[in-house]
């Protein structure tokens, strides 16, 4: 089975992209398939690298040039299937089989890259459009599960327009206050605010990222996520929680500092509530039609109650990512998660 992992893309996320991909480049089952490895740029250039170049590179942007045996390529149907086409000699470098999306963010995680795929006609390992365009957009993805009954956190959406000034927003979301841009992951442009000039820097800050800014009650409680996987019948692993050692779960906490978080996984919890847990992120995923896999992070308040933070349908594959370490965790290394991704996109 020819695999195609694409990864990079043009979203603020890109770097977080190429470390995700490495981890599923050195863990992918050869014996079994073959992988194209297609880089996008930030400039959205396709790019497929020979094995050594990704990883020599992986935490450095995809680079636009084409050296070292990198070629610029496209997907196209030729011939009946679709290949990974050469741009300079227009000779097909091979048959895609299945797409496995490591893109994180916008142009990628959002159906863009999914609704390529369909109009390819080759399976995308995750969410179909719909899905992923949903869970990407944190107003929308909250809207639905509002309606569906499922306990978020309050929000307003400002555009650049706004007019509604901090005392406001504390009067109806008390304070701190969370500030996100509606489309974006890995807390790129998230801000935690308490005073009118922070707010108006965190503004400036996501709406640099997008169009839409949520501002967000800032909930006190556990941060726990589950990880899921499968089509109509999702599995859930048991629930992790991220310990972190800043103020809030931030970039920096994430990627930028190896001891800003602590995994728990699985997270000290009694049965009973890992298993509400449980059961809320598989009637979320199923709510919003996720497909293969996602990663469902909640809070977990004192009071026992439990609120869905966010969806994520392209979970982060990087060494302090939550949702291999779930899996593996349950029994399930990276090659055998893998494994069962492609296999349920292609089934
Ligand atoms: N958006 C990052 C990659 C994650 O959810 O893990
Ligand atoms: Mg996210």
């Amino acid at each position: 089975i020819n695999v195609a992992i694409v990864f990079g893309g043009q979203s603020a996320e890109h770097k977080v992209s190429l470390q995700s991909a490495f981890n599923l480049i050195e863990v992918i089952d050869r014996s079994k398939y073959h992988p194209f490895l297609l880089g996008i740029d930030r400039a959205g250039v396709w790019f497929l690298y020979p094995d050594f170049y990704a990883v020599a590179n992986r935490r450095q942007p995809v680079p636009r040039a084409t050296k070292n045996g990198v070629r610029e390529v496209a997907l196209v149907r030729k011939n009946g299937c679709v290949q990974v086409l050469d741009l300079d000699t227009f000779d097909g470098l091979g048959q895609v089989d299945v797409i496995m999306p490591v893109l994180h963010g916008p142009s990628g995680e959002d159906g863009c890259l999914q609704g390529l795929a369909q109009m390819l006609g080759v399976p995308c390992v995750g969410s179909g459009v719909l899905s992923s365009a949903v869970c990407m957009d944190k107003d929308i993805c909250k809207r639905l599960l509002q309606h569906g009954g499922i306990e978020v956190a309050d929000y307003l959406v400002l555009d650049r327009d706004h007019n509604v000034g901090f005392d406001k927003l504390v009067r109806k979301l008390g304070s701190p206050l969370y500030v996100k841009p509606a489309n974006m992951g890995s807390s790129i442009g998230v801000s935690k605010v308490a005073s009118p000039e922070a707010l108006a820097a965190a503004l400036a800050m996501a709406f640099r990222y997008d169009s839409k800014v949520l501002v967000e009650r800032a909930v006190q409680g556990r941060e726990i996520e589950c990880a899921v996987i499968g089509n109509d019948y999702p599995r859930v692993s048991k629930p992790g929680e991220v310990v972190v050692k800043y103020d809030y779960y931030s970039y920096t906490a994430k990627y930028l500092d190896s001891q800003g978080a602590e995994l728990k996984v699985p997270a000290d919890l009694d049965d009973l509530t890992t298993k509400m847990i449980q059961e809320l992120a598989a009637d979320v995923y199923t709510l919003l039609g996720c497909q293969g896999m996602a990663r469902i992070d909640m809070f977990l308040t004192e009071a026992d109650e439990v609120i869905v933070n966010e969806v994520n349908t392209v979970p982060g594959f990087t060494h302090i990512s939550m949702f291999p370490k779930l899996w593996q965790a349950g029994g399930m290394n990276g090659r055998e998660l893998l494994d069962h991704l492609i296999l349920s996109a292609v089934d």
